[in-house]
């Protein structure tokens, strides 16, 4: 089905909304009868009249919750605030609740949206929509302005209806229990000159945590700098799949004329391998280490374009990351799915 609408006009946060608040039938047909539908489904067979099984539990001690939603996506709980990082949410049937979060799972209002960069798989428009309504903010790295290889994710979330807030390197924004601070993002853009990525450090209730998504930490010293602003943290998610696409999956339609393959497989997407990532855990005294942003999710294998087998060099890097840890006493974990920890 194909719903002929703006995407900013109220009735789309309306239906949306009816996914965990419900929606009068009178009130939804009306708004399909003045508005283009068009293919093969009637919108009835996308509502039913079950509400959703699971719902938000707030958080009920002191502590910090954080919750992996899968792949890339992180959210982050105290009693008085929770951010959201990269948040894609797949729509997988109630079976799956072992190994997804659902939109009904989320609370009811997410003060801040967290974004680390562009790719589809981080700054994902498809879920960003879905939680306009309940969004206060979204924080955005800012972009390299006047190259359309960078574009403005300010300008596009504006556009959208979002309230942005835009942040350069070593920018931070206070909140309700801690902050968010802005910390350089190195590679994974294909040596293109992209400034729009940026770790995401925050800090909530004195616990620190560090969201590297797919940087790829290609020069250990300036991670070192950064250790003098931000000091140890409790934990460390970092992003390993280390291979990469060639620049050109992403960019290739921007090139004004055809690259060899020597060069466009040369310069690639790639996050950090295990000793780039280690140096991480190093440089910040990680406690807790998570890897992540792998598409491991099978749910992900066609929007990645991903498929890997036990000999996948990300598969073996990250083996050779969770040993590096474990020799040192870290506790380190890849991440799959769904998990829930507190601290
Ligand atoms: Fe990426």
């Amino acid at each position: 089905m194909q719903w002929m609408v703006d995407f900013c006009t109220p009735e789309v946060d309306l239906i949306i909304k009816s996914r965990t608040e419900g929606i009068v039938r009178e009130v939804a047909e009306a708004i399909f009868s003045r508005t283009e539908v068009r293919g093969g489904l009637h919108y009835n067979e996308l509502f039913t009249s079950q509400p959703p099984t699971r719902r938000h539990k707030p958080i009920s001690d002191g502590g910090v919750k954080l919750t992996f939603l899968g792949h890339a996506s992180f959210m982050l709980e105290t009693r008085s605030i929770n951010i959201l990082i990269d948040p894609v949410i797949p729509v997988r049937g109630e079976h799956y609740a072992d190994d997804v979060i659902s939109y009904s799972e989320l609370p009811e209002t997410i003060n801040y949206i967290c974004i680390t960069h562009n790719h589809h798989d981080h700054f994902n428009l498809e879920t960003l929509l879905q939680l306009r309504h309940k969004a206060d903010k979204l924080i955005l790295p800012v972009n390299n302005g006047g190259t359309i290889i960078d574009p403005s994710m300010k300008l596009i979330a504006q556009q959208l209806g979002f309230k942005v807030i835009e942040v350069g390197d070593i920018e931070e924004v206070e909140v309700s229990d801690g902050k968010i601070k802005a910390i350089p993002f190195l590679g994974e853009h294909g040596d293109l000159n992209i400034r729009s990525k940026t770790v995401w450090y925050i800090e909530l209730m004195g616990k620190k945590f560090l969201f590297g998504a797919d940087a790829n930490n290609s020069d250990p010293v300036m991670y070192r700098h950064v250790h003098k602003l931000v000091g140890d943290v409790d934990v460390l998610a970092i992003g390993m799949e280390c291979v990469g696409a060639p620049y050109t999956w992403i960019y290739g339609a921007l090139n004004t004329e055809p690259v060899s393959k020597d060069i466009s497989h040369s310069r690639r997407l790639n996050g950090s391998n295990a000793e780039q990532a280690y140096h991480m855990v190093e440089t910040f005294n990680a406690r807790q280490v998570f890897l992540y942003a792998m598409g491991l999710e099978p749910w992900y294998k066609y929007f990645m374009g991903l498929d890997y087998k036990d000999n996948s060099e990300q598969i073996i890097e990250s083996d050779k990351m969770i040993k590096l840890c474990s020799d040192k006493g870290v506790a380190c974990q890849r991440l799959v799915g769904k998990n829930v920890t507190f601290y």
